[in-house]
Formats: structure tokens, sequence, C-alpha cells
């Protein structure tokens, strides 16, 4: 009996996106059914989080021609509240810091009810006294990626970006990341986007895709796709005989 294909949870079809007058999005394709957790790799400047900010609906990322829909919902022409209220929610790979605003009071926020800060910190290793100090400001590079997680942990989107988590977490902070995300997107759906890949050591992935120049090259098996490009480099993904199609 064949077996039932899951709903889409993204889709994103013939996308392409302009910012500053340069097209960073060249007609991307992309489908993450629910329950499933992708990862996106490709080199510097590639595109990978003008995609993720043109998900969220960044207005300075101009639509050229396309259309994203999220749970079988159009959002292309939503606002970023919109988009949020619907369920999409992002780790920032530059976080802003916001003196004034304590990160405990964000939290709150994003929480929408009443919630154990310290515990929810004690998820990505951050003590409690980070809820009285202002958002992001003077964190080291691994908190502020852990305090990105933990806004993201807390807000339980029903489809979660994260933007290279891993990048500059030390190998225990990058164990409980790692779990974190896990057990966040176990019943929910994401997109990774990370260049090492060593967060896939503790997020069980289903499909990886390479971008490259704006436009998504290769898609298939996360340990596959990431081994080709640790041996070969990117240049294996432009020349790649199986460009578009799985691995
Ligand atoms: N405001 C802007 N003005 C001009 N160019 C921009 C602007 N924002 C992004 N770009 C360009 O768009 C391209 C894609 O950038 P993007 O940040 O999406 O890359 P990336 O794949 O996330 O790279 P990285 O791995 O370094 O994070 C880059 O060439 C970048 O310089
Ligand atoms: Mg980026």
């Amino acid at each position: 009996m064949a077996r039932r294909r899951s709903p889409s949870a993204l889709k994103i079809r013939n996308l392409s996106v302009e910012i500053a007058g340069k097209k960073v999005l060249d007609g991307v394709d992309l489908e993450v059914l629910r329950g499933e957790i992708h990862v996106l790799f490709g080199p510097n400047g590639s595109g990978k989080t003008s995609l993720m900010m043109s998900i969220l609906g960044f207005p300075s990322y101009r639509i050229l021609s396309g259309e994203i829909l999220l749970n079988g919902t159009d959002i292309t022409n939503m606002s970023i509240n919109e988009r949020v209220k619907l369920g999409i929610g992002i780790a920032f790979q530059s976080s802003p810091t916001i003196r004034g605003v304590k990160l405990g009071d964000v939290l709150r926020h994003l929480a929408g009810s009443k919630i154990d800060g310290a515990k929810m910190a004690g998820a990505v290793n951050l003590d409690a006294e980070f809820l009285n100090r202002d958002l992001n400001v003077g964190f080291s590079g691994g908190e502020l990626r852990r305090s990105e997680v933990l806004q993201v942990l807390v807000q339980r989107p029903s489809f979660a970006i994260f933007d290279e988590p891993d990048s500059g977490v030390d190998v225990e902070n990058l164990e409980v990341v790692g779990g974190a995300i896990n057990n966040l997107l176990k019943k929910r759906s994401g997109l990774l986007i990370t260049h090492q890949g060593y967060i896939l050591r503790y997020v069980e992935a289903d499909k990886a895709h390479v971008m490259l120049n704006g436009r998504i090259v290769c898609s298939g098996i996360p340990t596959k796709i990431l081994s080709q490009i640790m041996k070969r480099g990117y240049k294996w993904c432009e020349k790649c005989p199986k460009a578009r199609r799985p691995h």
C-alpha cells in the first residue's frame, strides 16, 4: 500500500529576490514536509541568510517572482508580524543588541504566557543571571548563539529556522544546543543553516540542500552531502552530475 505523504510545512516555488538592487535568490524551489528537518549548506554569500530573511518577510528583501507557502497558506505578501503569528520562528545569524530591554522580558513576550525563565535558560546552558541582562549586550559569541536559540525554544513556532546556531559554540555547549533544537523540532518542522555540520551529530536531519549563487543546486542525504563538501569543497556541487536531482 502506498504511504501517505505528509502535508507541506514550507513550500517555496520559483523564488527570486533582490536586495539593494542585487539579485540574491534566483528561482529557489524548496519543500519541507511537516515533521521534517532540512539542512542548508552553501559558501559565504551564496544566499542562505537571504532566503531566511525572505521567508520571515523583511521588506528590504524585494520579491521579484515566486511564492512562499506556510502550512498551505500563501504568506508571500504578509508582514513579519503576520508570519510570526502563523508560526515562523527564527534564530538569527547576526543577533540584535538592545539596551534597556532584558532578555527575560523578551522571553516572556515571545512565550505569550508565564514561563520558568531560569529553567528555559538552563536548556541552553545559560545561567539565570542572563535573564536580567540587556538583550545580547556584552554576550560572548557562543552566548549570543545560545540566546538566539533560547528565544526560538520559548516561542515554540511550528516552523523554526536556525541560521548557523553552531557558529562559535564550544563542544559541550554544541551538544546542549543541538539537543535542544532536536527536542524542539521532534514534533515540528524546520530549516537549519550550518557550515561545518557538527550540530548534525545531535540534530536528526531528513534532507540537505546546497545553495550556490542564490540557487539550490543539489539535494539529498545530509551526511552524504556534508562528507562530499568536506572532501571536495563546493566545487564538487557546481559540477555535480546529479545537480537538482536527489542523491
Ligand atoms: N543590504 C545588502 N546590500 C547589498 N548586498 C547585500 C545586502 N545584504 C546581503 N547582500 C549580499 O547578498 C549576498 C548573499 O548574502 P547572504 O547573507 O544571504 O549570504 P549567506 O549565504 O548567508 O553567507 P554566510 O555563509 O557568509 O552567512 C551576499 O553577496 C551579500 O553581500
Ligand atoms: Mg548567512
